[in-house]
């Protein structure tokens, strides 16, 4: 049986680490299941890891309702968030539509958009019209072309930005927060003052979860791997134990290390 939002809440509650992976297609997404992994993002990443575009801006609404469609089919028992693509929510209606085509064509769980302030008025009507919402703060890959690659929150006035992001997007509703490539330090203070799971993703060690994406964690990178990502396979006998690693690893604490953070 699939896992419903009340389920991660619990073991949220328990304190125990939750494991998102992203998958955008039905085996990726029964060989995720399989292995334990509890939350499954179609992430736009796919414009970037299976469509081989420098930056995940191309996507479309249409192509992460059918990759939806593969991962649901493939998935037994995992909760599925999915992203919204670039621009989809830049106007309320538009989010709106998006929402509708995501939710009732793809058969999402629960929606993901990227952005601070900018998206609490989308957050509040879409939590308002019982759509569950994650929010997505620090690197932004959907604004890389105006911020780039980098960490976010070193400074003292963009970390207390994004921990003020953070408390208005759970205000306004969000069920569940992303925080990628920020200060372990941030991350962990952002986690404590929310009273939603924190997944991270380059953030550190104490969020309430971690994400990677499926190819990083295979080591099926079409360049460089970021120095926040681990290749389990080169460990494991098979994708299957690699997969199995992971859960492992985060439920265990023992990923990431400090040899995984970009900065304490
Ligand atoms: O699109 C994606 O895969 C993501 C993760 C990197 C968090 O947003």
């Amino acid at each position: 049986m699939r896992r419903r939002l009340s389920d991660l809440k619990s073991l949220y509650r328990k304190g125990e680490k939750l494991v998102c992976l992203t998958a955008y297609d039905a085996a990726q997404a029964h060989w995720a299941s399989a292995a334990g992994v509890e939350i499954i993002l179609v992430g736009d990443s796919l414009g970037m890891v299976v469509q081989g575009h420098h930056t995940t801006l191309p996507v479309t609404i249409e192509q992460m309702v059918y990759h939806t469609q593969m991962v649901q089919r493939g998935n037994q028992q995992a909760y599925c968030v999915v992203d919204f693509p670039f621009m989809s929510d830049a106007r309320p209606e538009w989010a709106l539509e998006a929402a509708a085509k995501l939710m009732k064509e793809g058969g999402a769980n629960m929606l993901k958009l990227e952005g601070g302030q900018r998206v609490v008025p989308i957050v509040q009507q879409l939590s308002a019209l019982g759509v569950p919402v994650c929010g997505h703060l620090g690197l932004l890959p959907q604004s890389v072309e105006k911020h780039g690659y980098a960490l976010q929150g070193k400074e003292a006035s963009s970390a207390l930005r994004l921990l003020d992001d953070a408390v208005a997007l759970q205000n306004a509703g969000a069920e569940m927060l992303v925080l990628e490539c920020v200060p372990a330090s941030l991350a962990n203070e952002i986690t404590m003052q929310l009273s939603i799971p924190v997944i991270g993703i380059g953030s550190g060690a104490q969020t309430s979860g971690q994400v990677l994406v499926w190819h990083d964690v295979l080591g099926i990178t079409l360049g460089r791997a970021p120095k926040f990502v681990k290749n389990f396979l080169t460990e494991a006998d098979s994708i299957q134990d690699a997969l199995a690693q992971y859960v492992a690893a985060v439920k265990s604490q023992t990923f990431p290390t400090d040899q995984h953070i970009l900065a304490p």
